[in-house]
This record gives structure tokens, sequence and C-alpha cells, in this order.
């Protein structure tokens, strides 16, 4: 140890050779990647990313063939200067002192590790030498998990090899730029070249390390109904962590992670996002270390892992999709989000107009039969819904869903309910005209297939299909166990009937539920096994039912992650249908997922989870900032003056779907920080914009606000509700007032460029 008390004496150089890089002007798909050497370089549009091989000759140097990462932030050429790290007094050693690409363990980083391998001896040592690299372009698909896709106009990657030669463990780290999007995708491949079984105990898909500047960290927290609460804290010298074991992504914490300046607001400043593209449990962890760099890991939840890799065998983990923006967290929010609708999601209905939906939810919960599901239909249809959609408790033959206790697992209509099938009660639907509509009343049915109710005829007979540890009890959530997804035969169990019921009426539409976390696996790789297998069934089926408009749900949303966007271009946002608390919810969502994703409906008042009362106006202008513009509620209890505003509401969700579905959304105020939250969507040629504008409590006897609107063209004029024509930097730097009569109310304004 050199110096006095381990304290830092002098500086050295980590590596000393860069290469001189040239401009490559504009980055676009062939010129996204630089490859020089072993210096690598990434660029997107607004973006870099570069990072390097240090050059030490000497091989018995910790640093020697490691991948350090020099830069990732706003676009640069050319030379970067050097990193200057102190020299190693004390515990930790050079490898904990640097910006490491790839960290492996066990060899003096005591940060937080992005891989952690168990070899057959038993030892989790791990030293990954970089060995070669290729450059393919386009995006090649990660085997049976959801990824960003593209053209090779679109995308390109890199993918680095490392290589572990004292145990012959091979890295592959794949690096996908869209430049357009300054996204940045990266994935891990580990292969067991030995001849002993190996055990991945931790992988993450990304790990970052940022330099030493002071951070904040955004994240998505929450449970049941209160979904996507954005949180807010400084990154402190330790570990920050947060995930899911539950098995799912969960309401919990979703799997994003925003990296922020201190300074950065929703309009300005540095913002890294992170967003795994993954559905199962997860890992997040941020890490001021001892040095003061700042570490990010996204990743399987280690709890959750243990993956066995047999000689051979190759694990691969899910993508992490990075952005940056200098645009503050609304910056970076629109590239996740224009990503993710054009890249990710690969369902047509992505941006595709969708139908208004009645839901019988709320409306009937499991009170009904065959006459009532006809007369809401029919009223539904009268009040302009335009498809009709048979939520919970329509099957279940010898254990009828009646209630949550029994049914699940058994696929069959309820002869009680209805008596001749499916069949005639979706042709008796569809024959309805739907008013004010060119179209019949379309047909959607809600499922629950990975679940089973123990009172369950599938249940008798295939008790050993379900997640259980031995003798252990299984124990029940909601009265429902949870289908083992890792065996091919629950796979094709549900395949199987689910093509049966698309296949025997015109369903147009499926609402996939999930209502519980998982318990009792029998071993931690389960988990994993079991997202294997459930993204087999969701690319099955919707590659088989490319017409039918998939919407994920899970208790509301408690799966609401890209690995399903990936399947489903739809997932119900959360079971609270409160318009107050969905502002919230919505715009929490907002953080990683397009506006487009989110299913949002009026719901009836009293609202049923918060008791509330706010009026339909609100209700409706809150429901359609949503993909999908509804209403779950029982049409007949609609009070007049309410049935008098619908018409009105559904032709304005009609007229703004467009700019929800493929606009750009900018946050203009937080309903955390104002009593006047504020969205602008901008269509995506920027020739019309349309502002939701709420007040949250009332304002007596005091000023208004202005609500400014952003991302204007300044130059340009534009109309305002058919009427006053202002400049876009007017309507940017001073805004617009508008007066609300008390609590809950609302606006919708339309902008025509002129
Ligand atoms: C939970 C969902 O989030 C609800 O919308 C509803 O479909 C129920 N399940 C039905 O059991």
């Amino acid at each position: 140890m050199k110096g006095k008390l381990g304290l830092l004496a002098s500086l050295v150089l980590v590596c000393n050779y860069f290469p001189v890089a040239t401009a490559q002007g504009s980055p676009n798909s062939k010129n996204a990647v630089v490859v020089d050497g072993t210096n690598f370089e990434l660029h997107g549009d607004h973006v870099s990313y570069r990072f390097h091989v240090d050059d030490s000759t000497d091989d018995d140097h910790p640093l020697a063939g490691d991948l350090l990462l020099d830069h990732f932030g706003g676009s640069v050429f050319g030379p970067i200067p050097t990193e200057l790290v102190p020299s190693t007094n004390g515990w930790v050693g050079m490898q904990g002192r640097v910006r490491r690409e790839f960290p492996d363990q066990g060899r003096g980083d005591f940060r937080i590790p992005a891989i952690r391998i168990r070899q057959s001896e038993g030892y989790t040592v791990t030293r990954l030498q970089y060995q070669s690299n290729t450059v393919v372009p386009g995006k090649p698909a990660l085997p049976g998990l959801p990824a960003t896709f593209g053209s090779e106009e679109d995308v390109t990657t890199l993918v680095v090899h490392l290589y572990d030669k004292y145990s012959d463990i091979a890295v592959d780290l794949s690096y996908s730029v869209f430049p357009k999007y300054d996204a940045i995708v990266r994935s891990v491949n580990v292969t067991n070249k030995g001849d002993g079984d190996i055990t991945v105990e931790s992988l993450a898909s990304l790990s970052v390390d940022l330099p030493y500047q002071d951070l904040d960290m955004i994240s998505l927290r929450g449970d049941w109904a209160r979904e996507a609460r954005r949180e807010r804290k400084r990154v402190d010298y330790g570990v920050q962590s947060f995930g899911s074991v539950t098995g799912y992504s969960s309401a919990l914490h979703n799997p994003f992670l925003a990296l922020v300046d201190p300074s950065t607001t929703e309009s300005q400043g540095e913002a890294w996002g992170f967003s795994l593209v993954y559905s199962g449990s997860f890992e997040v962890n941020v890490e001021k270390g001892s040095q003061g760099l700042t570490r990010a890991t996204l990743g399987f939840n280690p709890k959750h892992l243990s993956w066995k890799l047999g000689p051979g065998e190759t694990l691969t983990s899910p993508e992490c999709v990075s952005v940056y923006s200098k645009d503050g967290v609304g910056g970076m929010s629109r590239s996740l989000h224009r990503l993710y609708r054009k890249h990710l999601m690969k369902s047509k209905f992505a941006t595709e107009d969708r139908p208004v939906m009645l839901n019988s939810w709320e409306a009937l919960y499991f009170d009904y039969d065959q006459s009532t599901i006809n007369r809401v239909a029919e009223e539904a249809a009268a009040i302009g819904a335009q498809l009709f959609t048979l939520d919970d408790g329509w099957f279940g033959v010898d254990y009828p869903r009646t209630d949550d206790d029994a049914g699940l697992g058994d696929w069959v209509p309820n002869p009680a309910r209805f008596p001749d099938g499916l069949g005639p009660l979706v042709e008796n639907i569809t024959d309805l005209k739907a008013v004010n509509s060119s179209t019949n009343l379309r047909f959607g049915i809600w499922v629950e297939p990975e679940m089973v109710n123990p009172n369950s005829s599938l249940y008798r007979e295939h008790p050993d299909w379900v997640l259980h540890a031995g003798s252990y009890p299984r124990t029940e959530t909601r009265n429902q166990l949870v289908l083992n997804l890792a065996l091919p035969e629950v796979q094709d169990f549900i395949i199987d009937f689910m093509s049966e019921i698309l296949n025997s009426a015109d369903i147009t539409y499926v609402k996939y539920d999930n209502n519980r976390g998982m318990h009792e696996i029998s071993s931690p790789s389960n988990a994993h096994a079991y997202m294997l297998g459930i993204y087999r069934v969701l690319d099955t089926l919707t590659a088989k039912f490319p017409n039918v408009l998939f919407e994920g749900c899970a208790s509301g949303g408690a799966r609401f992650d890209p690995g399903i966007l990936s399947n489903f271009p739809q997932i119900w946002t959360s079971d609270n249908t409160d318009a107050v608390d969905r502002i919230f919810i919505q715009l929490g969502t907002s953080l990683a997922y397009p506006a487009s994703a989110m299913g949002a409906q009026i719901s009836s008042v009293p609202n049923h989870q918060t008791g509330r009362s706010v009026p339909v106006t609100f209700r409706g202008h809150v429901a359609m900032m949503g993909g999908m513009f509804g209403l779950s509620l029982d049409p007949a209890a609609i009070p007049e003056h309410e049935q008098a505003a619908l018409p009105e509401l559904i032709a304005l969700a009609e007229k703004v779907r467009p700019l929800i579905l493929k606009g750009d959304m900018w946050r203009l105020n937080l309903p955390e920080e104002s009593n006047w939250p504020a969205i602008l969507f901008i269509s995506e040629d920027g020739s019309q914009a349309v502002l939701f504008y709420f007040q949250l409590n009332p304002n007596v006897n005091h000023a208004l606000p202005w609500v400014k609107l952003q991302g204007l063209d300044s130059q340009a004029m534009y109309s305002v509700d058919g009427n006053q024509t202002y400049s876009g930097a007017t309507l940017m730097n001073v805004g617009l007032q508008y007066e609300f009569d008390g609590s809950y109310g609302s606006k919708v304004v339309w902008f025509e460029k002129q």
C-alpha cells in the first residue's frame, strides 16, 4: 500500500491510447458503430457511447483485457481526455476505481458485479477478457425473448466477445444502436465452453458506470390500484436497489430506471433512461462506490436465477434499452415512446385506430346471465361503444365461475349462463349496429390463462401442473394457483384452448389477465424457465391471430413492461379507475411507456376504488389520454346528464386518438407538483396538437396560472380551438389561461398549425 493511511498519493492513467476518431458526420445505421482497433464508438443523433479495451500488455495487470467505459452522454467525436484515476491505495483494487463495461467479480472490484458464476468447483471468481468483435447490420433476434427490432436502415449491432480462459466461459455483449432514437440496447450471452456444469447466479443485461458526479435516480413504485408512482431521490454512497421477486415485473416496482443530473427537470437537463425488456423478476441496483463513481445494473433478479449451464449451453439475458437526452425527463420519455411504438410493439394495432370499448367488469362483476349480457351490449351499442367485452365469469361447467373461488382453468362457457355456448351470443352481439359508427358492435373476451382455481376440473386432472415446491403447502392468492409455464404441456394447453376460443366465434379483442404472483417455485431457475414459456405462448398466439387486439392485464398494471408490450400493444394500466388517481398513474407510466399502450376507461361515480365523484367530462378527458378509450360501467345506470355528454366525449376521443397513438407527449405540469396537471400531444408531423388541462382543487378568489406549451414551432402560427391564432413562441413563452369552476375541472384544447 502506498502512502500513509492509504491516502491517495498519486494519479495514474488507466489507458494511454485513444485513436483520433474522425467525425463520421451525422449518425445513421452505417456509421452508428465505429470500431478502431480496440476502441468502440456507438453514435445516435444526440448521443455517444464510447469504450475501449484496456491496453495493458502484461496479462498479470488486473485490468488487462477489461472493457472500460469512456463516455455515455451527449455526442462527441475525436479524442476525449483520458480519465484520471487515483492510484491503488487501500483495499479497493484498480478494478474498483475505473468505469468497467462488464464488471466480473472476485478480483478487487467490490461494487455490484454484472455477472456471478459458480463454477463446478464452487468458486465464483471470473476474469472476462476481450477477444474480438463483430459488427452486424440490423439486429439479430434474441432466442425466446422479446426484443426491439429493426431493419439495417434502423439499427446496427456490435458484438464484443469476451473469454475467461481460467474456466472456459465465453460472454458476448451485444450493443444495438438505433441512432434516430438515441437508444443503445444491450444484451448478454453466457456460454459454457468447459467440460463441467456451471451456474449463472446473477447476470445484468446492462451495467453502466457513470463518472463522479451527483445524480438523482427516478423509479416507479406502487402496488395494486396505485401503480407507477414516480419516486425521485439522490443517489447516495452504497447500493440503492429495487426490483421484483414476484415472478413477474409487478406493480411494486417497474423495470425502469432514470438517472438524471440533480438540476434536470421535465424539460431540460441530462437524463439517462434504462428500460428492461422483461416480464419476470428483475433487479435494479444503483451503487455509488467508495470512489464516488455511480454504477447502475439492470437484469435478472439473482434470487430467481441460479441457471445451470452444461457444456456448450448458453444463457441469453433479456435486453436493456438505454436512452440519453439533454431535454430532461420528458426528452428521455419521448425517445423511449418512439422507439417502443416503432421498434418493440409487433402488433399492427400499435399505432392503428382502436374501437371504443364497453367492458362488463365494473358494470356487472360476476353477476350476470345471457340476458343481462345481451341487455348491456345493446345499451353499449346505443351509447356509442364499438366493442363489447365480456369480462370475468363466463366459463366453468362443473366449477362455474360465478365468483373468484372457482372455474379458472376450465375455459368452456358456463352452460347455465350461456346454454348455446359463445357462438350464438357473439353473433347476437356482433349483429348490433354501433350508433354513430359505420361498423357493427364487436366482441371481446376476458381470459386468465396462466392461472387455475383448485376448484376446477383442470386442477383435479393436473395437480402437478401448478408451481409447487415438494410437499410445501400451495399457498393461494385470490383463491388461485399459478400454472407452471415452464412445462411445454402447459404452454400447449394454453395455446390450444385459446385457439379454440378464438376460432369458435368472431372475437376481435382479448383481455389477457394475470392476478397473482408466484409462490413455491420448485427452484429459482423455474422463474426464468416460466418466462421463456410465456413468451412462447404469447408469440404463438399473436402470430396466429394477428387481427385480434390483445390487451395485457395483471390485477391492473402489475405486468406493464416492455416484454409484454412486445406482443400486446395495450396494457390495462390500473384497476383504479378514479380519474384523479389515474392522472398520477398514467403520467407515471408514461415515464417509460407511450400513452398508446395504456388502457383507460370511464367508470361510474362514486368511484368503486376510491369513492370519489368526478364529473364525466373530467373522467372522459383522462380516459382519452390512453390508447383505447372506453367505459366500464352499466349503461343503464348512467345518469341522464352524463348520457347527454357521452356522444361529444366519444367524438373528441376519436379526434384526438391519432395524436395519442402516434404523437409526442409533453408533460407540461405534473400532478405531484401542480394543482393544474397539463399534458400536450403533438402530431408526428407537428401540424396538430392537443392540450389536456386539469384543475384538481378549487382556486377561490385567486389569480389564474398560465399554462405554457412546449415542443411547438416558435415561428409558426397556431389556431386555438379554431378561434384566436397565436404564434408558437407566444404559446410557449406566454401561455394560455383557463378558468375552472371548483374542483375537477378539465379542458381539452385543439391547435392547428397555420
Ligand atoms: C383483474 C383485472 O384487473 C380487472 O379489470 C378484472 O378483469 C378482474 N381481474 C376480473 O377478475
